[in-house]
């Protein structure tokens, strides 16, 4: 079956990571595209061959009619900041676990292929080698080391990882047809909300930044910005999605991570790398710089760190041709300056459009 032939539905849609995948696949000729979610404002306006469908996954009636008028259920739904891990588990669990629940049993029993977003978080903490580093994270060998019950903020990897677990169980003992992807600290246009503006609370670390770039405040860097990630654009991301989508069974059963490991920096550089395309897109100073806060003042009790995250791709090469080579130097500016033309004219900002 070419993409062209097949019926595909975006749970979450209208989310960051959702919200890219159906502009890539309406972009890429794919036939009919189901984007579901309960806000679409994400979706471009203009992507004529995206059925919209306002609802929430937690209908049954929704869960059914995406699994029979459909061939692949690509499932992106999720609670995905760690400021809420700590502080509302249970809508954390529900939403990446529970909810979830119905419709894996839908795909296996109607036969229907599943290509479920998991997460990086589910490696927790990470493995570290006799000399002291952290190792890259691998699917099918990494342990998964999450932190104690009392941490919450495992709460999110937890369900997560059940979740991993019930899909390949359906898939080993029940046939379904299904391919986890593990992404790795995705940013780019539309990630998440600016506290304030168009969302509540705290959002993950790039829209942190951007808001206090746009509002003239410093920068806020939890224990000094020492922890490590390694970023990698959504294109590139939803590229790696397409291309599971397309290949099918040979990447049926396989749980891939999509990220770019050689992206790895501290926080710390990121805030600098972020203050210096910022000052580029605009020509305004960033003079409030930035401010070290320990972990608790931000997120509260509960809260804990990763402290280096580096995915092994390895097998999103081998499978999928996927090799992403886009540097942060490169994709910071395009996505600073998205954010400052979405927003900009409601911080004082030539150039903004809102
Ligand atoms: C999060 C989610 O938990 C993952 O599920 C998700 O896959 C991942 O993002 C992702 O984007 O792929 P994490 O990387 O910890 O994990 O999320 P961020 O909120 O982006 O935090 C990254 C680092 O920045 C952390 O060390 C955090 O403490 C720090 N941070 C965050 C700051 O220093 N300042 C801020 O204002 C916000």
């Amino acid at each position: 079956m070419t993409l062209r032939d097949t019926r595909i539905c975006v749970l979450g849609g209208g989310g960051f990571l959702g919200s890219h995948l159906v502009e890539a696949l309406a972009r890429r000729g794919c036939g009919r595209v189901t984007a579901v979610d309960t806000k679409l404002d994400k979706l471009p306006a203009e992507l004529s061959e995206v059925d919209r469908l306002c609802a929430s996954i937690e209908s049954p009636e929704i869960v059914a009619y995406v699994v029979e008028s459909h061939d692949v259920i690509v499932s992106t739904t999720a609670i995905c900041n760690p400021s809420a891990y700590n502080k509302r588990p249970l809508a954390v669990i529900d939403a990446s676990f529970t909810h979830l629940l119905p419709l894996v049993s839908a795909c296996t029993k109607a036969g229907k292929r599943l290509v479920h977003f998991s997460t990086c978080e589910v490696y927790g903490r990470g493995e570290l080698g006799e000399d002291g580093q952290s190792l890259p994270m691998r699917e099918d060998t990494s342990p998964l080391i999450l932190g104690p019950v009392h941490l919450e903020r495992w709460s999110y990897a937890a369900a997560k990882q059940l979740l991993e677990r019930v899909i390949v169980g359906c898939g080993l003992h029940e046939g379904l047809d299904f391919t986890i992807v593990r992404p790795f600290n995705v940013i780019g246009p539309r990630m998440d909300f600016l506290p304030g503006v168009d969302g509540e609370g705290l959002p993950r670390v790039l829209a942190c930044f951007i808001r206090a770039l746009l509002s003239g405040e410093p920068l806020l860097l939890v224990d000094d910005g020492q922890a490590r990630r390694s970023f990698i654009h959504v294109d590139e991301f939803t590229e790696g999605v397409v291309k599971i989508i397309e290949r099918g069974a040979a990447t049926s059963g396989q749980i891939i991570n999509l990220g770019n490991p050689d992206n790895d920096i501290t926080i710390a550089q990121l805030a600098q790398r972020l203050i210096r395309a910022f000052e580029q897109v605009t020509s305004r100073p960033h003079v409030a710089g930035v401010r070290s806060l320990p972990a608790e003042e931000l997120y509260g009790p509960g809260y804990d760190d990763v402290l280096r995250r580096i995915a092994d791709i390895e097998k999103a090469g081998r499978l999928l041709d996927f090799f992403p080579t886009r540097s942060l130097d490169e994709m910071l500016p395009g996505i600073v300056a998205d954010y400052v033309a979405r927003y900009g004219a409601g911080f004082g900002l030539a150039g903004g459009s809102s």
